[in-house]
């Protein structure tokens, strides 16, 4: 009984111009004990303290030819749509407008899908509610839910889910929240989604500035900038020939360098300098993004445009996306996210003063995670949680005859599957942590359910997986026995190339081309992987012959390029390249070497392995094709990691120099390849 009215689109007609009618839902809104009494079990005593002389929550219907909702608490003013909930308006600090009111009324803030049904096209839908509904409004919160509800009817024009989005504002908060309930139901039809997300188009003439981490700000180009650019390779990527702002002449833009790893993506924005204000997309968990703590995204672009990307097949390919087989019911919630305004009362360096305060805002939302006042049923409170902790060991041998502490492991809880599906996984929610130096790790606000528990050790390889399924009940505690991860190994390493890390950022990131910069990055050596172009300076570096490391001579970080690309020939041909590494043997023993082989990213890539034969048919090994992640064109420095653990029979071996070539055959583009982890050759195993 959460509902106190609902308008569907027919009975808003008739609302229109009925002034009684409307009369009469002002006063039963404003009669809140039915819903108090209804709903025992979801009352919260709502947080906060009136301040004096601050105003009070105020909900206006406007019925003209508008049809909107407009929140006010005082601080900021929102304007909804109804029945649709689209974002039409933000007022805050005197700005009348935060978003682009030259954009048409769906195209200032809104939540979008990309679905397909089997075989049919990729449709790109705006979520669009048919029933407008305030859940609650009382003198410290209002929540608005704006539902689509799907059926038979609708199948291809719409994608079949339910879906409520939600939206609320608070007494004395800077912002306001928003969340939606995704729902199939059963006998419903197959259904393939790639993308959910929410956009938020800013004005151009006051948001020039991005933040997205303390090194991470820049004054940025506009849409106009990009639309007279002289794009370039790869979608999105533009050269600024004739930007308004000289000063940013001769860069390049493009979205996908201000990707950033879900874990770390939680307060990102654009600011305005004058008047100093600022707008942050704030996510206080990463439990509902799909695919675990290591999956990319993007954050804000030029626009400006602000996003809050739930579900996307970036940095990971088709392998993330949703489907659904036919029947299939589902439910998750994806949100609360928290829209931050903030402002600084002097123009001296507005924008530290307000990147700092938005930080602050961030550690603040994060530490009331799970909210206690979403009035969803679907969304629970951290004491329908649990928890799980434990510690997690690592065991091998030929590092160290004791056990070794996962220290810093990536611990979480993801659906039950094969070991290292987390990666993949994009229904459920997620609870990831890392452990402690010890390797102690607690995982903290679980929703009831059953896992998993996945974790990977940075420094070492492969995955660890526990077998038991976790069932977390709300309020329960878990305590795991001490786990111990036993990563890959045979024998002892007689080489390595690397470190195990998932990632190819420790390996040789050439300079960009000084025409194709993004000057961001000139002076952030650690990320320097963002420049655009760089897949090209392989053939500029190797233009006389293929990268060949030497063990004990060669050093990986000036030595292994960090992407195993194609070598352009004309701009029209591309060719494969194949690398060697060279090592000596003083002698072979008999018996099975073992290559251990950590790929960080593959894109439409086939890497062959041969062992002293560089015409060997078929190769000693090959992967297949793998990878639709476009890291290299994307400039991430990984994408999805990949694991293979090569046998080497003795007799492919020799006494002296030895060569493994590594091929990757497939050349059609400048995009197709892969980035390394680590590489480790080891010797048979010893008598243990
Ligand atoms: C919200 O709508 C009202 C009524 O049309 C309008 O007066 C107000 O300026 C709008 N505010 C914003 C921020 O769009
Ligand atoms: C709700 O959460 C806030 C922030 O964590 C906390 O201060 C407040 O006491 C909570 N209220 C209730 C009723 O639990
Ligand atoms: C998996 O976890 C359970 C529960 O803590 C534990 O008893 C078991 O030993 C673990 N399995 C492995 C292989 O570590
Ligand atoms: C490809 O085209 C660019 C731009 O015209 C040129 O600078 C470059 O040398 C060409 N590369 C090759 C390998 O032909
Ligand atoms: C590398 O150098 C070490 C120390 O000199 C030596 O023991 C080892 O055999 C060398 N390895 C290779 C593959 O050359
Ligand atoms: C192996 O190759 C290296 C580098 O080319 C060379 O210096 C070394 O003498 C070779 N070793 C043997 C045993 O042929």
């Amino acid at each position: 009984m959460e509902k106190v009215i609902t308008w569907s689109r027919r009975q808003w007609g008739l609302l229109v111009g009925c002034l009684g009618a409307i009369l009469l839902v002002f006063f039963l809104l404003a009669d809140h004990s039915g819903y108090h009494e209804n709903t025992p079990s979801r009352r919260r005593v709502l947080w906060g303290r009136r301040v004096k002389g601050q105003k009070s929550l105020e909900v206006k219907l406007y019925t003209d030819i508008n049809q909107l909702v407009m929140l006010d608490n005082g601080i900021v003013q929102v304007n909804f749509s109804i029945p649709d909930g689209h974002v039409l308006g933000i007022s805050y600090n005197g700005i009348p407008d935060i978003l682009d009111d030259h954009n048409r009324r769906e195209d200032r803030g809104y939540w979008d899908v990309v679905w397909n049904e089997p075989g049919g096209p990729s449709i790109f839908e705006r979520i669009e509610g048919a029933y407008f509904t305030i859940i609650t409004q009382n003198e410290d919160q209002i929540e608005l839910s704006f539902t689509k509800i799907w059926d038979i009817s609708l199948r291809g024009k719409s994608v079949a889910l339910n879906i409520d989005k939600r939206y609320i504002l608070r007494r004395g908060i800077s912002g306001y929240y928003s969340y939606a309930v995704f729902e199939r139901l059963e006998g419903w039809p197959e259904v393939g989604i790639d993308q959910i997300r929410i956009v938020y188009k800013l004005r151009s003439d006051k948001f020039s500035y991005m933040a997205l981490s303390d090194e991470k700000q820049r004054i940025m180009p506009t849409m106009e900038d990009r639309i007279h650019g002289q794009p370039l390779a790869y979608p999105e990527a533009v050269l600024l020939t004739n930007p308004a702002n000289p000063l940013l002449r001769g860069e390049v833009d493009d979205k996908y360098q201000y990707s950033i790893e879900n874990e770390v993506n939680k307060v990102h924005g654009w600011i305005s300098p004058d008047p100093p204000v600022g707008f942050w997309i704030i996510t206080p968990s990463n439990e509902f993004r799909t695919a675990g703590p290591n999956k990319q995204d993007l954050t804000s672009h030029a626009g400006p445009i602000a996003l809050s990307m739930f579900v996307s097949t970036h940095y990971a390919g088709t392998d993330v996306r949703m489907n659904f087989e036919e029947g299939e019911p589902w439910k998750k919630v994806f949100g609360p996210i928290f829209v931050y305004l903030n402002s600084a009362s002097s123009q001296n360096n507005p924008q530290q003063v307000l990147w700092e305060n938005a930080k602050e805002q961030m550690l603040s939302e994060v530490g009331s995670w799970p909210y206690n006042f979403t009035e969803s049923e679907d969304f629970l409170p951290s004491d329908q949680r649990g928890t799980v902790a434990g510690q997690l060991l690592v065991s091998d041998r030929y590092i160290n005859e004791n056990l070794m502490w996962a220290q810093s492991a990536y611990v979480g809880l993801a659906a039950p599957g094969e070991v290292g599906s987390w990666q993949r996984e994009s229904k459920g929610y997620q609870f990831w942590t890392q452990a402690d130096e010890k390797g102690y790790f607690i995982i903290k606000n679980v929703l009831p359910g059953e896992y998993n528990l996945y974790a990977w050790v940075p420094g070492f390889i492969g995955d660890y997986k526990n077998d038991t399924t976790i069932t977390i009940n709300p309020g329960g505690e878990v305590q795991m026995d001490v786990l111990v991860y036993e990563p890959p190994r045979q024998g002892p390493t007689l080489w390595e190339i690397g470190i195990p890390d998932r990632t190819a950022e420790e390996f040789y990131i050439p300079d960009p081309y000084p025409t194709l910069m993004n000057r961001l990055y000139i002076n952030q050596p650690a990320e320097k992987f963002r420049q655009y172009g760089l897949w090209e300076r392989y053939a500029d570096l190797y233009s006389e012959q293929d990268l060949v490391y030497t063990i004990n001579v060669s050093d990986y970080s000036k030595d292994w390029f960090y992407a195993h690309v194609t070598r352009n020939i004309n701009n029209r041909t591309y060719e494969a390249a194949t690398w060697k590494i060279v090592f000596e043997l003083e002698s072979v023993n008999i018996g099975y070497y073992t290559l251990q082989l950590a790929l960080a990213s593959a894109n439409e890539a086939d890497l062959e392995v041969r062992f002293n034969d560089a015409s060997a048919q078929p190769a000693h090994f090959s992967t297949g094709i793998i990878g639709k992640e476009n890291a290299i064109a994307r400039h991430g420095i990984h994408g999805l990691y990949r694991f293979y653990s090569i046998d080497v029979a003795s007799n492919v071996l020799q006494e002296g120099n030895n060569t493994i070539y590594l091929t990757q055959s497939r050349s059609r583009s400048p995009f197709q390849g892969v980035m390394y982890d680590y590489l480790r050759l080891e010797g048979p195993p010893e008598g243990y």
